[in-house]
């Protein structure tokens, strides 16, 4: 495996190859992210996996400076999961001066939810990968994959349409959320929970899957109640210690409240949610 800190010296080692395989990343590498890289193996002809910690897609107030670090146990484990060539630019390699043009994703998808609520982060997002995929497959002359973990769903939805909308040819693989034994989401943010946290961080999984399925009860008449099943479900995590941000069910094609229910018409659905438990904000969802 070759680890690059250079887009010229990434643009080197790809040159041989036709069809990249890559797998964005931000560092502190769990299980989700290698089932990405071993998906990507069979893909292209060559898997890239970039580690980069993007300033762009951080508030002020949120977690930059202390988001871990751990470039060496990253690279043993990517080596592992069949890697070919790591990308792990520093700061001013890939923003050499302020970054000025920006990708704007459109606020019906991207101010909603997690966009809502940690304003400009998609903003960050889709100009840094943007950013990457120009960097990655500049030299591509064949297929081009992208993976992402379904973990950030919104995330996935919202790079999925930007590179349709720019009518980049990339085909854009949302891989599914890896899982503790007990249920929690891997993230790369529970390395930040003491132990009680730990076994309380169970509860925002346990939740949704409790408001999916009094949703799905509730069948014609959902739409109609599900502000009040959501905002229930919001008040029995808060009642535990938790601070909610959002749990809701919403439909997978646009992320839009659900507006029918009835067995003609079925709405593909996935349940959200995020909540801070002391200082660590975790964010879960299940397609139901
Ligand atoms: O999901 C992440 O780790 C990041 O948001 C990404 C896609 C690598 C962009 O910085």
């Amino acid at each position: 495996m070759q680890l690059v800190h250079t887009i010229e010296d990434l643009r080197s080692a790809l040159r041989p190859f036709n069809s990249p395989a890559f797998v964005p990343t931000m560092g502190n590498l769990h299980d989700g992210h290698l089932n990405l890289v071993r998906s990507a193996k069979p893909l292209g002809d060559v898997v890239v996996s970039s580690i980069f910690v993007n300033r762009l897609q951080f508030a002020p107030n949120e977690d930059f400076e202390s988001y871990p670090r751990t470039l060496q146990a990253d690279c043993e484990r990517l080596e592992q999961a069949g890697c070919d060539v790591v990308f792990a630019p520093l700061e001013k390699e890939l923003y050499p001066v302020p970054q000025q043009f920006k990708v704007h994703p459109p606020g019906e998808l991207a101010d909603i939810l997690e966009g809502h609520f940690r304003p400009g982060f998609f903003i960050g997002v889709s100009t840094v990968v943007m950013k990457l995929f120009q960097c990655v497959f500049s030299e591509a002359k064949g297929p081009r994959y992208a993976l992402f973990g379904k973990k950030d769903y919104q995330q996935q939805m919202v790079i999925k349409r930007m590179v349709q909308q720019y009518a980049m040819p990339i085909t854009v693989i949302a891989g599914e959320t890896q899982r503790d034994a007990d249920g929690l989401a891997l993230s790369s943010r529970n390395s930040y929970l003491n132990e009680r946290e730990r076994a309380e961080a169970i509860q925002l999984s346990l939740a949704l899957r409790t408001l999916a399925r009094e949703a799905l009860a509730m069948a014609e008449a959902m739409p109609k109640q599900l502000p009040a099943l959501e905002s229930r479900a919001m008040h029995a995590l808060a009642a535990r210690g938790w601070q909610p941000d959002y749990l809701t069910v919403r439909r997978r094609t646009d992320l839009m409240p659900p507006r029918t229910r009835d067995a003609t018409t079925p709405e593909s659905l996935v349940v959200l949610g995020a909540a801070r438990l002391g200082s660590t904000r975790l964010i879960d969802n299940f397609e139901v």
